[in-house]
């Protein structure tokens, strides 16, 4: 049998190893107010590597979008604007607190939310917008952020694909009320299980911390709805040391997303990336786009026979699912969400892949075959 090369791989060494067995070593596995040692330690190197005044480590991106929405106070009937091109979890959290998401379309180069679809989607019910740092790339900060202030419109950013991007020199984490980060295996960095919400505003990041844990306050006094969301000590652990090591990890990334670039730019049957000018990807999924469906199904099933992991990331955008169609305000017809979800598919460029020319050069021979 071939051996396969996911299409994402966590990157765990002897550092994260020794940091676990203290943590076993402590006994210690949890606190109570979601603020073990371990825990405290991630905030602060997550805070300092993103650039913001307060961090909050949950125990997953989804909760860390829940606990926003509530904290932001999005509740029942509220309209919330979302591209349909993302991961369930940024509808369903919608969903979660009562209100309604209402999905636009995207731009077809950076495959994140269109700001145009915005302004046109706004009514009276608006409360607030989610964009998403799709595989990596930054959404448009700046026109985002003067629809968001124009309208009164709450932003919580969806950079659970987005560690370590940049626009304008700036890291994701640091543009709107909340960004929210997920560290699941397959993510830039991992803890296993688990997310992060980043914010400049200390109301929120106060309640962020209560939801985290029951709504408490102070020891047994409860002032809100909560959950428990909070993230285990050995997660934390993981999350400590892989977040400094987050940039060598990048490197390695970006060192194979532009060797791709440059074997793939001059083929015909083939879209490369396009990266806007003052942004930083961060190549979470580096995304190809085929000429037709019929085209991206066949190589992709090529590349899995030589061995090579593939995504198609999202074949199926939210907007075509029943259960999220029935409850989402979909105006348009979305017609670059469909036409991305046809035709892109995604190979890997993680650090652990050492070959990446072998990729390119498979991606080459398979297109010759068609
Ligand atoms: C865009 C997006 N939002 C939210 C999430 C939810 O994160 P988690 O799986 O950590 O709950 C993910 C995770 O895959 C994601 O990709």
């Amino acid at each position: 049998m071939v051996k396969m090369i996911p299409i994402n791989q966590p990157v765990l060494g002897d550092e994260e190893r020794k940091a676990v067995l203290k943590v076993l070593e402590s006994g210690l596995l949890s606190d109570k107010s979601g603020e073990g040692a371990f825990v405290k330690m991630f905030e602060e190197e997550f805070r300092k590597y993103i650039g913001v005044k307060y961090a909050v480590a949950l125990n997953s991106g989804t909760a860390a979008l829940h606990a926003s929405l509530m904290a932001l106070g999005i509740g029942r009937g509220d309209e919330v604007i979302l591209p349909s091109f993302t991961f369930c979890a940024t509808a369903e959290t919608v969903l979660l607190v009562g209100g309604k998401p209402v999905m636009v379309d995207i731009d077809p180069k950076t495959f994140c939310i269109d700001p145009n679809e915005i302004r046109k989607s706004i009514t009276p019910k608006t409360k607030a917008i989610i964009p998403v740092h799709l595989f990596g790339m930054p959404v448009n900060v700046d026109e985002i952020s003067e629809i968001a202030e124009r309208h009164c419109l709450h932003v919580i950013g969806d950079a659970a694909q987005a560690h370590g991007a940049q626009y304008k020199s700036k890291k994701v984490g640091c543009f709107f009320d909340v960004e929210c980060f997920s560290f699941y295996p397959t993510k830039n960095i991992t803890t296993g299980e688990g997310g992060m919400v980043t914010t400049n505003n200390e109301e929120i990041f106060e309640k962020i911390r209560m939801i985290r844990s029951h709504g408490e306050e102070k020891p047994y006094r409860h002032v809100m709805i909560g959950h428990n969301y909070r993230l285990p000590e050995v997660s934390a652990a993981i999350g400590w040391v892989q977040t400094r090591k987050i940039d060598e990890f990048l490197k390695k990334r970006r060192h194979n997303a532009e060797r791709l670039i440059e074997i793939l730019e001059n083929q015909e049957k083939i879209e490369v990336p396009e990266v806007p000018e003052n942004v930083t990807h961060s190549w979470h999924l580096f995304t190809l786009k085929a000429k037709r469906k019929s085209e991206r199904n066949k190589l992709t099933e090529l590349l899995n026979k030589r061995g090579i992991g593939t995504g198609k990331y999202y074949e199926n955008p939210l907007h075509t699912l029943k259960f999220y169609a029935e409850r989402s305000k979909i105006i348009s017809s979305l017609n670059n969400t469909v036409e991305a979800a046809e035709r892109v598919f995604q190979v890997p460029v993680h650090p652990l892949v050492d070959d990446i020319d072998l990729i390119g050069k498979e991606i080459i021979s398979g297109l010759k075959s068609m």
